[in-house]
């Protein structure tokens, strides 16, 4: 055994210990249509959150701006942005800046799970740049808590 760093320590002391969840038992949440997410964690603290999204071939994520900035890890499938040059798939490591303005469409024939890490909002824009509605940590605990509720299974820590 080693002894833990003292800064380790102070964080467990404080009530920051490490934290475990099971893709397996939280539920596909709908977001759209052919759109799903899978929440792993929600940072209510920073309103941080990161999220499995899935899309199913020929479905697309409608516009959007991040306030905030997303990482993401292509796990299964090929996408783009409809304003992009490049292509994301398995491997890929994609970084959006805050303020970013693009549109996900799913490559035909290919399901994409990817893992997203999102800071701050996401605004649903119409072709004027208005915003027509917004998602931020808030409606998606909203939309997590209401599926396990339709499902009737039991919700998952996530809040760490
Ligand atoms: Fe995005």
């Amino acid at each position: 055994m080693f002894a833990k760093p003292t800064a380790v320590q102070t964080a467990i002391e404080v009530g920051l210990p490490d934290h475990v969840a099971q893709a397996d038992d939280i539920p596909w949440v709908p977001q759209g249509e052919g759109v799903w997410f899978k929440p792993l964690r929600f940072d209510l603290t920073t309103g941080f959150w990161v999220n499995l999204l899935k899309v199913t071939k020929g479905g697309k994520v409608n516009r959007h701006r991040h306030t905030g900035q997303v990482t993401g890890y292509v796990l299964q499938g090929g996408w783009h942005y409809a304003e992009r040059t490049w292509v994301a798939k398995p491997g890929s490591m994609v970084w959006e800046p805050p303020g970013d303005i693009h549109t996900l469409i799913v490559h035909e024939g290919a399901e994409m799970i990817t893992l997203f890490s999102i800071q701050g909002a996401i605004q649903y824009l119409d072709d004027a740049d208005n915003v027509n509605y917004q998602d931020d940590i808030f409606t998606k605990i909203e939309k997590y808590k209401k599926c396990c509720a339709d499902l009737g299974i039991k919700e998952t820590e996530l809040y760490f």
